[in-house]
């Protein structure tokens, strides 16, 4: 099967898989991004802002089918990386990834160390989706009751450590991101003339705009938690406690 007997055939799963994960970032990205517009209207923290909705949205028992979805999306994206680096290490020494010709992948950090960020990526995401999902979704799913999201946010990112820990990981899915989406177009095999440089161009503004959708709402949940509503943490978390 060509899929899997070629490497074009491998790297062709992982740019349609690599779509799709971009595709999730995009929604993630922009919902998260939603509690930046909120502390401007002044509704961070509010019952009705936007963030809650976009939460409230994506817990739809319609977006809930899209979860296994999701996870296998990740799971054929790592399991043809991992298949593909290690066909190729053991091909060529490691100095040459793919058997497409390209000197632009050969030359760049991000190209050589796409599995090395890939690891990063997927590491820290264990962490993120302890500090959210297993909080929020596996609540609704066990029955349990699903924690307020902007409490989460100040929790998280009001640290500065562990805001930096994230930032470390944007900066690595940006560099992910930024050669992962220029490689997909080369795969599928629009790398020709003028448009060479451009996808270059485009990959970079494509991941550009993503990480910083995710440092915009994790920088301003750090500033509202330390300096603009330093209460609020506490009043969401009162309201959480049922009384007694
Ligand atoms: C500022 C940055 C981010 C914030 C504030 C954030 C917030 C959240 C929240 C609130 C949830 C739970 C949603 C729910 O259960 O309804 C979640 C889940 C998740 N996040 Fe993030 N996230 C961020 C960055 C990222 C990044 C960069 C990735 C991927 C590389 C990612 C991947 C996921 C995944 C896979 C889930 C589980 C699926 C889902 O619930 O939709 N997140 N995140």
């Amino acid at each position: 099967m060509f899929m899997l007997n070629s490497s074009i055939g491998k790297k062709f799963v992982q740019a349609v898989s690599g779509a799709f994960l971009i595709l999730f970032l995009l929604l993630h990205g922009t919902i998260n991004f939603f509690s930046v517009i909120d502390s401007f209207t002044g509704k961070f923290g509010a019952p009705d802002g936007l963030f809650m909705k976009g939460c409230e949205f994506m817990a739809l028992p319609i977006v809930d089918i899209m979860v296994p979805i999701l996870a296998l999306g990740f799971v054929i994206h790592i399991g043809f990386g991992i298949w593909l680096t290690v066909e190729n290490v053991r091909a060529r020494g490691g100095v040459k990834r793919y058997e497409v010709a390209s000197k632009g992948a050969a030359d760049s950090w991000s190209a050589r160390n796409m599995a090395v960020l890939g690891v990063m990526v997927l590491g820290f995401l264990f962490f993120h989706l302890a500090h959210f999902w297993a909080k929020m979704q596996l609540q609704d799913f066990t029955g349990g009751e699903a924690e307020n999201p902007y409490m989460l946010l100040l929790q998280t990112f009001g640290n500065p450590w562990i805001l930096g820990g994230y930032i470390v990981w944007f900066v690595a899915i940006f560099l992910h991101l930024a050669h992962g989406f220029w490689s997909m177009f080369q795969t599928i095999g629009w790398n020709g003339g003028k448009w060479f440089g451009r996808l270059k161009v485009i990959s970079v503004i494509v991941a550009a705009l993503i990480i910083l959708l995710f440092v915009a709402s994790a920088a301003n949940a750090f500033l509202q938690d330390n300096f603009i509503q330093p209460d609020l943490l506490d009043a969401l978390k009162a309201a959480a406690v049922p009384a007694v």
